[in-house]
């Protein structure tokens, strides 16, 4: 199951990925917000790595305008690991290197084409599992 949620910047870019993800019959859960009216990006970070710190969910998919603001916030999370990407090569990079478990976007820096693809790249990657990237994994938290 993803998580995903979005403010109003990243509201549109939201969309687009909820219908790749129902075309590629991945499940979600929609954590809002709902429209393009102004909503306060901390809010719905916090929805997402709620729903997968509490086991409901496994990846999560954060939209803000840059990705900036979501992805700080979501990183203040103890067991969440959320990688701001704008291209395919650092969300494939992300998945083996650091298990990302949350991939965050900038709804007005990438368009949808390519947003669709780093979303393809994230969910699609494994964690390689290595020795030196479980150990560089566990030093981030203590
Ligand atoms: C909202 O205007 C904007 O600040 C927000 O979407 C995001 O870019 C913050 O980092």
């Amino acid at each position: 199951m993803i998580a995903v949620a979005c403010d109003h910047g990243g509201y549109a870019l939201k969309q687009e990925i909820l219908k790749h993800l129902e075309k590629r019959g991945l499940e979600y859960r929609d954590f809002g917000c709902d429209s393009e009216a102004a909503v306060d990006y901390p809010v719905y970070a916090r929805k997402v790595t709620d729903a997968i710190t509490a086991g409901q969910c496994e990846k999560g998919i954060l939209i803000c305008g840059t990705g900036i603001g979501i992805s700080i916030t979501a990183n203040k999370v103890k067991g969440i690991r959320a990688a701001l990407c704008t291209d395919c090569f650092t969300a494939e990079a992300t998945r083996l290197h650091n298990d990302a478990n949350v991939l965050a976007l900038g709804g007005r820096v990438v368009g949808p084409g390519l947003a669709l693809k780093i979303v393809d790249t994230f969910l699609d990657t494994p964690f390689s599992n290595e020795e030196r990237h479980k150990r560089r994994i566990s030093m981030i938290e203590n």
